[in-house]
């Protein structure tokens, strides 16, 4: 173990020397996810050459990817019993916890903020926005966007595209961005005009996003099952996907079949929570609304993908036009106050507005 340790730790000085001393902290905890990702199949107790190349060629190349497998998946995957599948996935665990990467089952509150420390925050290139957030973006959080068309999801993402590349002592994730497209709205010539605007190397900012254009519910599903390697080959700090139902939602008409969407869903959001924690990433999803006719008060509007969404995401934001601007309502979340800000969309993608009001706290 200690010889591994070293062996990572002399990989990873290189770019860890570039973090100022500001972030020194954050940055030892942020190494520690490194190492967990660099951890290999073959240190695995019980897992041989053989089994670690069956691992392989059915795409799960590290003990993470291992750890968040479902036994049933992966019986099928490697071809072997849900028992022995099962013995895999918990000997994964075993060592990720003995290399204390993820938290044992129960954690005392002390230890949990230690972790809490390596979270990294995003700037949304917008102040008020990223008030509301109580300082931008967080890593180790799915953070939800949902509003209806035109009420600037996208708008968001992109510019996350331009912030995610700076240095963290600037607001940045100095990491890559993946950007998992279902609608095919994704445009580059936009994400060029936003760095352009903010003074960014244009060409820095788009090489730096990973996009996936996805066709179909499984084809999302499947992109979504391998994401921990992308992650790892991208050494991506931000995860994007526009948006999370759209396909599932077209596909999976009629309420005869809304139990097996719903558990699709589910699948694919807890592997996006467990991914945030385990690499210290950002996930952010967008989502569609849908008119609530029997509401009479308020805006008849809520998120589509009922419960499963509204109960996975961290926090969820709601977005909406009001003029020639968007405001942006914090509707779900463990620790911020419900508030609700204005911003805009301009050649920065999203900016400000004139005044910048201060978020107001309803709470
Ligand atoms: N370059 C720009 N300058 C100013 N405003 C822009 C610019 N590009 C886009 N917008 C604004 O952003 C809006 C589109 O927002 P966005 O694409 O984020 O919507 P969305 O919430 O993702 O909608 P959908 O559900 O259709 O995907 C446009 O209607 C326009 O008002
Ligand atoms: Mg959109």
């Amino acid at each position: 173990m200690a010889k591994e340790k070293a062996k990572i730790k002399s990989d990873s000085d290189v770019d860890m020397s570039a973090v100022d001393s500001d972030n020194a902290a954050i940055s030892d905890d942020v190494e520690s996810f490194r190492d967990a990702a660099d951890l290999e199949i073959k240190d695995i107790e019980g897992i041989g050459p053989t089994t670690a190349k069956k691992l392989k060629e059915a795409g799960i190349v590290s003990v993470l990817e291992l750890a968040v497998t479902s036994a049933d998946q992966l019986a099928l995957d490697i071809e072997c019993s849900k028992d022995t599948a099962a013995t895999y996935i918990m000997e994964s665990q075993r060592l990720l916890r003995k290399s204390q990467v993820l938290e044992k089952e129960f954690v005392s509150a002390n230890l949990l903020l230690e972790k809490r420390k390596a979270m990294l925050r995003c700037s949304t290139g917008s102040k008020s926005l990223d008030e509301l957030l109580l300082g931008g973006l967080e890593t180790q959080a799915v953070t939800e966007f949902y509003g209806e068309f035109g009420s600037g999801k996208s708008q968001v993402c992109f510019t996350l595209c331009a912030m995610a590349k700076q240095p963290i002592s600037e607001g940045g994730l100095d990491g890559g961005v993946i950007y998992i497209d279902t609608e095919g709205t994704f445009r580059p010539e936009r994400l060029n005009q936003i760095a352009r605007a903010r003074g960014f190397d244009p060409l820095l900012v788009l090489k730096n996003v990973a996009i996936c254009k996805v066709y179909n519910s499984s084809h999302l599903e499947l992109i979504i099952e391998d994401l921990g390697r992308y992650v790892s080959a991208f050494n991506a700090k931000l995860v994007i996907i526009d948006s999370i139902i759209s396909l599932h939602r077209a596909e999976y008409l009629g309420r005869g079949t809304l139990a097996d969407r719903q558990q699709r869903l589910n699948a694919i959001l807890h592997k996006l929570i467990r991914l945030a924690e385990i690499f210290n990433i950002a996930v952010v999803i967008t989502n569609q609304v849908q008119s609530s006719p029997d509401m009479f008060f308020g805006d008849p509007t809520k998120a589509t993908g009922g419960n499963i969404i509204a109960h996975t995401s961290t926090y969820r934001i709601y977005l909406r036009k009001s003029g020639e601007n968007r405001i942006a309502k914090m509707v779900d979340s463990p620790y911020h106050p419900y508030s609700d800000i204005r911003f805009t969309v301009n050649e920065k993608g999203i900016d400000d507005t004139e005044e910048t009001p201060k978020a107001k706290n309803k709470k």
